[in-house]
């Protein structure tokens, strides 16, 4: 059993952990920005193939005293670097958090790559060559107070690049805050989903990967873990056909996005088109003012703009009391829920929130509102 750590956006750990649990992840602890868990390779790949809220897998290989970039370069220099990497391959480091000395991550990364550079030329008389883009080995070195903790990146890119968005509108969510979104609205598939501000369709999108239970690592070409020295092909094939055979046709109710923009509708469907959901989910050129709900019962889910700038914000009030207005009027039965970054407007909205979930959109702190329209 190996000890590995998730990362995850700030505000998502506590739902993070709960997908990793879910995966089959034990010892499961949230922490700041991420979720330390326990388990095995075949959990590691599964963790990669299925997670949609997490951002990438770390498996922890050193920790150490880290005061200084000396302190930092002597315990680099220590590990039997051997295990991981040859001077053939690439390599990449990234660096998170700091101290007072160590408090300039471009900098702290250099040390690393130094240290372990210095080592493979004692051992090689060869040293491997920086990749920033695809390396065979992407390290990361988190430094929090006067400890270092040095990880291999399972994931390589991250989690939230999909590989079925090409196209993205101004304000897209990333996917991983769509997935996590939709946990929180306890959308399981069973009941209509209509995000009728839809923009690129990541909602509707990422709606329609969770009912037909298809694995979003599914689109993706590749995983760090593929280039590492211990990667297991055959485990991985079978992690895949599994997920394949998972998946649903159909489904169980109906997905729909809307959106005035003609250019956001087009994204939509290029995107839906690239993950094999065109022909499932709708998406279609529609003012708000004019939408209609398409059954009796479902889920709404969406995120209005929010304005930057005082004017926009002003321009936006009528708007949020529309949003308000349609709901009520149009929608008994359903639920909605409103992602907004801006507490003035929300509201404007109008109608009683029965619950109020605190998220960040990027480093924007925002709300996901609830209203029950009966
Ligand atoms: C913040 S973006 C949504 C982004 C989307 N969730 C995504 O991931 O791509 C807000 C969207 O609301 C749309 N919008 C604004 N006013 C609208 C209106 N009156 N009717 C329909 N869509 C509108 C914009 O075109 C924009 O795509």
């Amino acid at each position: 059993m190996v000890r590995y750590f998730a990362t995850a956006a700030r505000g998502l750990e506590a739902i993070a952990a709960r997908e990793l649990e879910t995966l089959g992840a034990t010892e499961v602890s949230p922490d700041f920005t991420g979720v330390h868990f326990v388990g095995d390779r075949e959990l590691l790949y599964k963790v990669n193939l299925w997670g949609r809220i997490i951002f990438r897998v770390l498996v922890p290989i050193a920790e150490f005293p880290c005061h200084n970039s000396r302190e930092l370069y002597q315990a680099v220099r220590e590990i039997d670097w051997q295990d991981y990497l040859t001077p053939d391959n690439t390599l990449a480091v990234h660096c998170t958090g700091g101290n007072q000395q160590l408090n300039h991550t471009h900098f702290t990364a250099l040390q690393v790559k130094n240290a372990i550079a210095d080592r493979q030329r004692q051992e090689w008389g060869r040293r491997s060559s920086v990749d920033v883009k695809n390396p065979d080995l992407a390290i990361n070195l988190h430094v929090y107070r006067d400890r270092g903790i040095l990880s291999l990146d399972s994931s390589g890119e991250s989690l939230h690049r999909r590989g079925y968005r090409p196209a993205v509108g101004l304000a897209p969510l990333k996917e991983t805050l769509a997935a996590a979104l939709l946990e929180m609205a306890e959308y399981r598939g069973e009941i209509a989903f209509f995000d009728p501000l839809c923009g690129s369709g990541t909602l509707p999108l990422e709606a329609g990967l969770k009912a037909l239970n298809i694995a979003p690592g599914l689109f993706r070409d590749r995983f760090a873990f593929q280039a590492w020295k211990d990667y297991d092909p055959t485990l991985w094939q079978k992690l895949i056909a599994e997920a394949k055979e998972q998946q649903l046709s159909a489904l169980p109710a109906p997905i729909l996005g809307s959106d005035r923009a003609s250019e956001s509708i087009r994204q939509a469907k290029d995107n839906s088109q690239s993950c094999g959901l065109s022909d499932r989910i709708s998406f279609e050129l529609r003012d708000f003012s004019q939408i209609q709900p398409p059954c009796d019962q479902g889920i709404i889910l969406c995120n209005p703009p929010y304005g930057k700038r005082i004017g926009e914000v002003k321009k936006l009030e009528g708007f949020y009391k529309l949003l308000g207005d349609v709901f009520k009027q149009r929608f008994t039965g359903w639920t909605a829920y409103i992602l907004t970054g801006n507490k003035e407007l929300a509201k404007k909205i109008g109608l009683k929130a029965s619950r109020r979930f605190p998220v960040y959109n990027g480093s924007l702190a925002c709300t996901l509102l609830k209203y029950e329209l009966y």
